[in-house]
């Protein structure tokens, strides 16, 4: 159901593009990913907005510890050397790739937990209508290769131990530390075990790139993270890279200077991928907060952070004061890499051998 509804979204952005910017008012769909001119219906299988207004309290992480893969129930000493290996390789070679697992993070905990569901083609139930295949992921999250190197290296060295979860939490701590020179260091706890379900329509649990501030607030507290945290995690729009279809319908409200070259870019074509950050494209760093302020950012779930006096202030506190997003910032990814986890002792749930597929 869902990969029909990715094939809907896919054509509807193509064949609305500009008619949807032109319209007065618009119709969003699927948590923020859809824009509809006003006239226009969401289409099947896309629940009706924003149902999930549940507060929910902060994530424990319970069951996690640091140096999990040191002691002698799950030990594999040389787990978190192997991923910061294989992700130092892939981000030499191509930054875009940090972004990707720093993203990949985001979206596996959002959806069913930190694990590892937004790995999975096929699952216990069967379906294959999984994670990658729904709006926000289906041709967008990158990475996925990193994950299977470090998996496939750390197989070989203690089988059965380390979980997908787990190594998708260290790549995104890694990709954070190379694409900031050191200066974000996530304090990264394990022992998540992998899920062994994974459902397209459930990533509409992920707030889209036209959410407005009510929507992304909303999102987060569903999974028990502060408003504060929301503008905090949306610094990683620092890095990486984005399509023109989440944007393009709203150059009249980007700096000029910004929206004249994006639309060159752009060239009317809705799948292209352009930087996220004009100024420092491939940096984990404050800039997007004065890319806030600018008005030198893509999306309106970017632009809304300075739609409520709180979130200004944060925003303008990132901005201007050296270091001070970069702890928060350490701190919000520790809190996000505890989002419903699945630790030793939880049904459902094991240490998968291969990170795209369920055991047996
Ligand atoms: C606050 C709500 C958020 C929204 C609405 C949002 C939306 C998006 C969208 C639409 C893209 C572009 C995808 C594409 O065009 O293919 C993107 C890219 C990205 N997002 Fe977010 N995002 C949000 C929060 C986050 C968070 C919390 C993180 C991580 C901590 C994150 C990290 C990234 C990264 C790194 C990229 C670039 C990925 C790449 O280059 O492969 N985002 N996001
Ligand atoms: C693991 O077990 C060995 C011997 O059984 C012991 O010497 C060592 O201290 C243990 N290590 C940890 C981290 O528990
Ligand atoms: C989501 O998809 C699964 C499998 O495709 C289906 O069983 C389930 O009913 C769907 N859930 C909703 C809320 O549509
Ligand atoms: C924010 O978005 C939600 C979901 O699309 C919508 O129901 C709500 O009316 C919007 N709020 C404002 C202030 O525009
Ligand atoms: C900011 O809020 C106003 C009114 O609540 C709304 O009309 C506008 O679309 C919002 N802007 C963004 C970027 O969310």
């Amino acid at each position: 159901m869902a990969n029909k509804l990715a094939v809907l979204v896919t054509l509807l952005a193509l064949s609305l593009g500009p008619a949807a910017s032109q319209g007065q008012g618009s119709n969003i769909c699927f948590n923020g990913w859809l824009r509809l001119p006003s006239s226009g219906t969401c289409p099947r299988g896309s629940r009706p907005d924003f149902r999930t207004r549940q507060r929910v309290p902060a994530p424990t992480g319970e069951g996690l510890s640091f140096g999990y893969y040191n002691n002698n129930n799950s030990y594999c000493p040389q787990a978190e050397r192997i991923v910061k290996d294989a992700v130092k390789k892939a981000v030499d070679q191509n930054p875009g790739i940090g972004a990707g697992l720093i993203r990949l993070f985001f979206h596996d905990c959002f959806v069913r937990g930190c694990d590892g569901s937004v790995l999975l083609t096929a699952t216990a139930s069967g379906n294959s209508d999984t994670e990658r295949e729904g709006p926000p992921n289906k041709d967008s999250l990158r990475g996925f290769e990193v994950i299977d190197a470090a998996k496939a290296a750390i197989e070989a060295a203690c089988p059965g131990i380390v979980s997908c979860a787990d190594i998708v939490a260290f790549a995104a701590r890694d990709a954070s530390s190379v694409l900031s020179n050191g200066r974000v260091n996530v304090p990264t706890p394990a022992g998540r075990l992998d899920g062994r379900e994974s459902f397209a329509n459930e990533t509409d649990q992920l707030p889209g790139p036209f959410s407005n501030l009510t929507a992304l607030e909303d999102s987060f507290w569903a999974k028990g993270l502060s408003p504060d945290e929301m503008v905090t995690l949306s610094g990683a729009h620092t890095i990486g890279h984005a399509k023109c279809q989440f944007f393009s319908s709203r150059f009249a409200d980007m700096d000029p200077t910004l929206a004249a070259k994006l639309k060159a870019q752009c060239n009317g074509n809705d799948g292209t991928f352009v930087d996220q950050d004009d100024v420092t494209p491939n940096v984990l760093d404050s800039q997007y907060y004065k890319n806030v302020i600018d008005k030198k950012v893509l999306f309106d779930s970017d632009a809304a952070l300075t739609n409520s006096t709180d979130t200004v202030t944060q925003v303008t506190d990132n901005a201007n004061s050296a270091g001070a997003w970069e702890r928060k910032f350490e701190k919000a990814m520790e809190s996000m890499g505890k989002i419903g986890v699945k630790v030793r002792g939880s049904s459902g749930a094991e240490i998968r051998k291969v990170c795209s597929r369920v055991n047996n």
